[in-house]
């Protein structure tokens, strides 16, 4: 099989950017490379391999009876991330089944291993796609979303083979008893603690936004500075007050991560700005209150800047603690290997944050080295890598006992 680091290496040149990142985006060509790559290992660890009608790639150890534990993560990527988001909860869970195969161990129950569709959601502003559609959630709002060329989600899958029709027939979360995946922390407090292992105790809630702010292009050097309509100084005002909103408050974050200026000419005054809005918390009331704010502010700015304001919300999911007995388990297998280990949130989401619902939901973290992640700089040493995977596996043994 070889190390978990190797086959990372490996899965990475898939879809590999010039700048040393991956990109994998959802329904690509790329992707669907890497599930074929992905399937083959499965297969070789004697998993029984599938992709369902939502885009997910389910490898079944169909061991024991009664309801499946799953475990898995995603294999898309954002736009020149990094080689371990996603991948090293999928591979993980493929080297965990062979591990504990080489160990003769025999589950009571089926060990699922899953590679969700879709996690990140850059093309669409449809992330969790996969999870979604696999907890039985109505993604009849998602498949309408266009990417930048203007292709919707039912026309990206159908040019993969899929019709969007059929993601209902994805919904198997009452086919599984459990929920694990193992994730690298994006973040700096294993590292900065000096802690082999996180324990996740809850994942944050996220509110998502298209914005597209609407003013006068004109000329940038003979439209007098207090007769703009400048769609930019709208977007910039947006962006800066909820950062500084954010910085005062330890419970959220609050990020722009893609703006789009029109007409884009250094000597036209902005008349369309398109951008995005990330914010988070994982508190549910401090999430109420983020809901309320966004509009306020887009809104109260779009006024004073004599600009009109489109507020699309593309992702709203709510806070999520995680299960209290599988923390337990996490931290006992940890302890086998004589890991340390830390509780701590997620700032990140994830698929648990959808099945955790549903099913009882666990997640193990890995320490990324300064806290860097969707970059191409993210990294986990070989040596902390094979420990959260003999953390799954050991996790994976105390939950398909029975
Ligand atoms: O955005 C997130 O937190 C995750 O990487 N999808
Ligand atoms: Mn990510
Ligand atoms: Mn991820």
């Amino acid at each position: 099989m070889g190390s978990l680091a190797d086959s990372l290496e490996e899965l990475a040149r898939i879809g590999a950017a010039e700048d040393g990142g991956v990109t994998r985006t959802a329904w690509t060509p790329e992707l669907f490379a890497a599930y074929d790559w992905v399937a083959g290992r499965m297969r070789a660890v004697g998993l029984a391999v599938e992709v369902d009608p939502a885009g997910n790639l389910v490898g079944r150890w169909e061991a024991g009876e009664g309801k499946a534990v799953a475990v898995g993560s995603h294999l898309d990527t954002v736009p020149t991330g990094g080689r371990l988001d996603g991948a090293l909860g999928v591979l993980a869970g493929v080297h965990a089944v062979a591990h504990l195969r080489e160990q003769g161990f025999e589950p009571a129950r089926p060990v699922w291993v899953i590679a969700f569709m879709d996690e990140e959601g850059p093309r669409f502003g449809a992330s969790f796609f996969g999870s979604r559609a696999f907890s039985g959630d109505d993604l009849g709002s998602y498949l309408g979303r266009c990417d930048a060329a203007g292709t919707t989600v039912a026309e990206a899958m159908r040019e993969r083979g899929f019709d969007s029709a059929h993601t209902g027939a994805a919904a198997r979360i009452d086919e599984v008893s459990a929920y694990i995946e193992l994730h690298i922390e994006q973040g700096p407090v294993l590292e900065a603690q000096g802690r082999a292992i996180g324990v996740v105790t809850s994942i944050v809630g996220l509110r998502g936004y298209r914005a597209r702010l609407r003013g006068q292009a004109n000329h940038a050097g003979t439209t007098p500075m207090a007769m703009r309509r400048d769609a930019f100084v709208g977007a910039a005002r947006v962006a800066l007050e909820l950062r500084d909103f954010a910085l005062s408050r330890p419970d959220v974050t609050a990020n722009v991560g893609r703006v789009i200026v029109s007409p884009g000419a250094s000597n036209v005054v902005p008349g369309l700005v398109e951008f995005t809005i990330d914010t988070r918390s994982v508190d549910p009331e401090t999430v109420r209150e983020l809901e309320r704010l966004v509009p306020d502010v887009a809104g109260r700015i779009a006024r004073e800047e004599g600009l009109e304001l489109e507020l699309e919300v593309t992702s709203s999911v709510e806070p999520l603690q995680l299960d209290q007995g599988l923390q337990r388990l996490i931290e006992d297998a940890a302890s086998t290997e004589g890991a340390s280990t830390l509780r701590l949130p997620s700032g990140a989401g994830h698929d648990g944050l959808i099945l955790g619902r549903h099913v009882p939901a666990a997640m193990i973290f890995v320490p990324s080295r300064g806290g860097i992640s969707h970059s191409p700089d993210e990294y986990s040493t070989p040596e902390q890598i094979e420990l959260g995977m003999r953390v799954l596996a050991g996790t994976i043994a105390r939950v398909s006992r029975t």
